[in-house]
């Protein structure tokens, strides 16, 4: 079985994040969506509620699953026998970070490949930071993100959104 792990920290999971595990999910039978913990980013939502949220957001795929996932990501690739990492590339920003990632991913595992989906472009533009700046000001982010997520988000930041 091929299984791909999709990481991210998904803070909140944005339209971006939905079209690259869509896409994703046509090309290996198996897609496991790890919300994993960056040590370096405050985060906004729970791991709980982000896993909630994408369960929701991709219940219209079935060969894909959501859970939280604590510790190094090559840990949970290993333990699951995942031969692929699988991320998004938005832009040439991306590049740097997730090519110095998959480098060191694939120094402690050589035995997974990271993969990259280009995201779509109606979607480069998009980044969890610039969404939730957008929702901290009570700004419409439903173009964004998927309809839970822009609750949760009005939720966080205590303001409305259009019914
Ligand atoms: O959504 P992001 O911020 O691009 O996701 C980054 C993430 C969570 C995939 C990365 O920080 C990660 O893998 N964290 C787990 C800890 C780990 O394995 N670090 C070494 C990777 S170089």
């Amino acid at each position: 079985m091929t299984l791909a792990v999709c990481p991210g920290s998904f803070d909140p999971p944005t339209n971006g994040h939905v079209d690259v595990i869509e896409r994703a999910s046509r090309h290996f039978e198996r897609v496991l969506v790890a919300v994993v913990g960056n040590p370096g980013k405050q985060s906004l939502l729970e791991p709980k509620e982000r896993v909630a949220l994408l369960e929701e957001a991709l219940a219209h795929l079935p060969k894909v699953s959501v859970e939280a996932y604590e510790g190094l990501l090559v840990n949970l690739v290993r333990e699951r026998g995942a031969s692929v990492i699988l991320k998004g590339l938005r832009n040439t920003s991306d590049t740097p970070y997730e090519l110095q990632m998959a480098t060191i991913n694939a120094t402690l595992l050589p035995a997974a490949d990271t993969m990259f989906v280009v995201s779509s472009p109606q979607w480069s533009f998009v980044s969890s930071s610039m969404v939730k700046e957008v929702a901290r000001y009570g700004g419409d982010v439903s173009s964004f993100v998927p309809e839970g997520v822009a609750r949760a988000l009005a939720r966080c930041y205590g303001t409305a959104i259009d019914a």
